[in-house]
């Protein structure tokens, strides 16, 4: 199927016809597509939630600003750095730095704790996901050496985006930044949830407008889950199938890109990652954030934290790719985006 072409009007027929999982000729292509550009190898990423702060109010989510029920958390730099070595002891060589928009940490602290992550791990890529910033802000980080760079748009429509969000957020300013990470030499990451409150099969199509136009690195997709201290908690959750659907549509979108099976697909469904995979995803992301703070790391309820969503059950989690059918791939894992031809199944 063309999904580089196709219509608003049939990317949205096709999505409202596939509410519970793509079709079976998609599926196949989309794993297909994965396999050309990247063979079957599966990337780890170590996370490492390193704040729970946040100065957004983001409806959705269990860190907002005004959910009194949260426990708060900073990792110092030191603490930081002990979650890389641990994360270098098991091969990791890409470190994703995620935390709610805590503006505790200056620029000037970033930079040291990205450039101390790349002397504590030389050769490793540094991944940054902590919100909007000024384009000054995302320059020094990079020039601090960071790579990458995870911002989900969460959506693309203009009207669902402004009823998951406070009125101080915008979509204009998100898909700016997108646009200023990639100019200024990130691989860039855009993402968003699957069931959110409001959606409908046409804000769903115009996410994947979206993401063909702006031409991330990677993208983010996962099921929107309720949590109990939000205004959504009486929300209904995401499901599986159509998470599966989306994750189809972008690979075949995108075919290179780089596509998390996400924890909170994982946290829906205890095969949701392999059947992520058998839709075209290639990355997963084990935390390596200490115990104590994983549990306060609280996006949505029952996040799965522990077992394979674990860089402790890492060998399991590796067990699992392979029983799967795929191979894991402990290298940095760059984005095959800039590349003319394919280094595919080499
Ligand atoms: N359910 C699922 N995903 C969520 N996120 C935030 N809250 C939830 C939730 N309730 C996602 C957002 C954010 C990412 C870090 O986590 O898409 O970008």
């Amino acid at each position: 199927m063309d999904v580089r072409n196709m219509t608003r009007r049939e990317l949205s027929e096709y999505i409202a016809e596939h509410l519970s999982g793509p079709g079976e000729e998609e599926a196949r292509e989309a794993k297909a597509e994965r396999d050309r550009y990247y063979g079957n190898r599966i990337f780890i990423r170590g996370l490492i939630e390193f704040t729970n702060y946040c100065k957004n109010d983001c409806l959705y989510c269990g860190i907002r600003k005004s959910n009194k029920c949260a426990s708060r958390y900073r990792l110092s730099k030191d603490e930081i750095l002990g979650c890389v070595l641990q994360g270098r002891e098991l091969g990791m060589n890409t470190f994703v730095l995620q935390g709610g928009e805590d503006m505790y940490y200056s620029d000037k602290q970033m930079c040291d704790i990205i450039s101390a992550i790349k002397e504590t791990a030389p050769g490793c890529a540094v991944t940054l996901s902590i919100g909007e910033r000024s384009r000054e802000s995302y320059k020094a980080y990079k020039d601090a050496g960071a790579d990458r760079f995870l911002l989900r748009h969460e959506t693309a429509d203009e009207a669902h985006y402004s009823r998951l969000h406070p009125e101080s957020m915008s979509l204009k300013n998100r898909m700016k930044c997108l646009y200023t990470l990639k100019e200024l030499g990130y691989q860039a990451g855009a993402g968003f949830m699957v069931g959110s409150p409001y959606q409908t099969p046409d804000t769903l199509a115009e996410d994947i407008i979206f993401l063909r136009e702006l031409e991330p690195h990677m993208v983010g997709i996962g099921p929107f889950i309720a949590h109990k201290d939000t205004p959504f908690r009486d929300m209904p959750n995401g499901t599986v199938g159509l998470t599966l659907t989306m994750l189809t549509l972008t690979r075949l979108a995108l075919p290179r890109v780089l596509l998390p099976a996400t924890t909170a697909l994982a946290t829906l469904d205890d095969m949701g990652r392999e059947k992520a995979f058998n839709v075209g995803a290639n990355v997963v992301m084990p935390n390596l954030s200490p115990p104590d703070s994983r549990n306060k790391y609280s996006l949505y309820d029952n996040k799965a934290s522990s077992g394979d969503e674990a860089a402790e059950g890492l060998r399991h989690l590796s067990e699992r790719i392979e029983n799967a059918g795929y191979v894991v791939d402990m290298g940095r894992g760059d984005s095959k985006m800039n590349i003319e031809n394919n280094g595919g199944n080499k």
